[in-house]
């Protein structure tokens, strides 16, 4: 018998778990408390890390290790949020133990696994997604919004960036410069992931097509890492054509995801760091619309949970997020992309909000891996 039947008057609260208390555990820990529901337990790369983490921040258990906390009784929902390489792991095991899941990106560190968890997922009937939290960016939806009601025109061309710098000195490194913690790609399934869902996602376009040129710099220690920067040409199934450039090395740059969508009408430009306007170019007047839940489109308007000129960030995506996820779970809501979620689809014009599902993810492990294969042959390769 399900404990979070769906539609209950009284429902119990949604217990909650974090596999992983580092940057972004403690981010999905925010998210989650300000959804207002209870985080139960946490667990880290060792007990007693997770026992100091748990005292730090004020969770009731650790536990002992992250298998032990997926598979746990007292637990309905578990936030993933470990190096790359143990997300598959955990969220089958999750998945079987009949939990809901919130894994981080990337997904998995190879497409077969991706698509398996996705496949499972479905099989379970869980709610199974992943933080590709960009598009909760009010300025993001509102540039869908503008695509998908016509203002935009036809999308021709898409390009921009998604820019680091955490990896530019020589000394410089992390778990995910490993290949087997971070996986066969870096820089790519790290942060070109993320652009690349979020303009696939303002668009409606698909990625079909890409030829990349990857870049790896010497580091200290001298063993040849994963890639630091890769640049792509690509084609979507609806006939645009767009460029991008991701690196981690670039000085100054400290997480400067940008894009612009080019439309027959209009242009419109996002920058993740500036998020509280959105460049609309057109032959006539330019505009830079900003940010005020009374004349946004309501999928816009949904997430801009304070007024305009109270600024509004990262956390609050995840914030967003969390709440449309824990809403799916409540509403027993299937995990596919285009289930309705709470809040979207109001109109025929505007079709469901959508939150990142494990399809979505999983379509990102194969992009990746396209990636991968067209650098490594020089050549064009079609995303499956
Ligand atoms: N969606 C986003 O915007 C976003 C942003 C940052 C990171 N991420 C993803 O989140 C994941 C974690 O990244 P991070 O920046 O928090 O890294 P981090 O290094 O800050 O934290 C990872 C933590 O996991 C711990 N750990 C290692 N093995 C573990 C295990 N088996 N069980 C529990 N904990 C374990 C490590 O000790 C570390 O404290 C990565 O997959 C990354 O790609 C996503």
């Amino acid at each position: 018998m399900d404990r979070i039947a769906a539609g209950s008057a009284n429902p119990p609260p949604l217990r909650t778990a974090i596999a992983g208390a580092g940057m972004i555990g403690r981010v999905h820990l925010d998210a989650v408390r300000r959804s207002g529901a209870p985080v139960v337990g946490i667990s880290a790369s060792s007990p007693a890390r997770a026992k100091e983490a748990a005292a730090e921040l004020g969770v009731p258990r650790a536990f002992d290790s992250s298998r032990e906390l997926v598979t746990s009784d007292d637990v309905d929902v578990v936030h993933i949020c470990t190096p790359n390489d143990v997300h598959a792991e955990l969220a089958e095991l999750a998945l079987r133990a009949g939990k809901h899941v919130v894994c981080e990106k990337p997904l998995t560190t190879g497409a077969a696994t991706a698509d398996a968890l996705a496949a499972l997922a479905a099989a379970t009937g869980r709610v199974a997604a992943v933080p590709f939290v960009y598009r909760y960016h009010p300025m993001a939806a509102e540039a869908r919004a503008r695509v998908l009601d016509g203002r935009a025109g036809e999308i021709r061309l898409v390009h921009g960036h998604y820019l680091q710098d955490w990896l530019s000195e020589p000394g410089d490194t992390n778990w995910r410069v490993d290949a087997v913690a971070g996986g066969p790609s870096r820089a790519f399934a790290d942060i070109g992931s993320h652009w690349c869902d979020l303009v696939e996602w303002v668009t409606g376009h698909r990625i079909a097509e890409v030829t990349a040129v990857s870049q790896t710099v010497a580091r200290d220690g001298g063993r040849p890492g994963t890639e630091d920067v890769v640049q792509l040409l690509l084609r979507t199934d609806r006939g645009a054509t767009g460029s991008l450039t991701v690196s981690q090395i670039s000085p100054g740059r400290k997480n400067r995801l940008w894009f612009e969508v080019d439309g027959a009408r209009t242009s419109l430009a996002f920058d993740q760091e500036n998020p509280e306007s959105l460049f609309v170019g057109s032959r006539g007047e330019n505009a830079a619309v900003l940010r005020d839940p009374a004349t946004l489109s309501p999928a816009a308007a949904r997430l801009s949970t304070v007024p305009g000129g109270h600024p509004m960030g990262y956390l609050d995506c995840f914030a967003a997020f969390v709440r449309d996820v824990h809403g799916a779970i409540r509403a027993g809501t299937p995990t596919t992309a285009d289930a309705p979620s709470p809040g979207g689809g109001s109109s025929p014009a505007e079709p469901a909000f959508g939150f990142p599902t494990f399809d979505d993810a999983a379509r990102m492990v194969r992009l990746t891996e396209a990636v991968l294969a067209s650098a490594a042959s020089r050549s064009w390769k079609e995303v499956s």
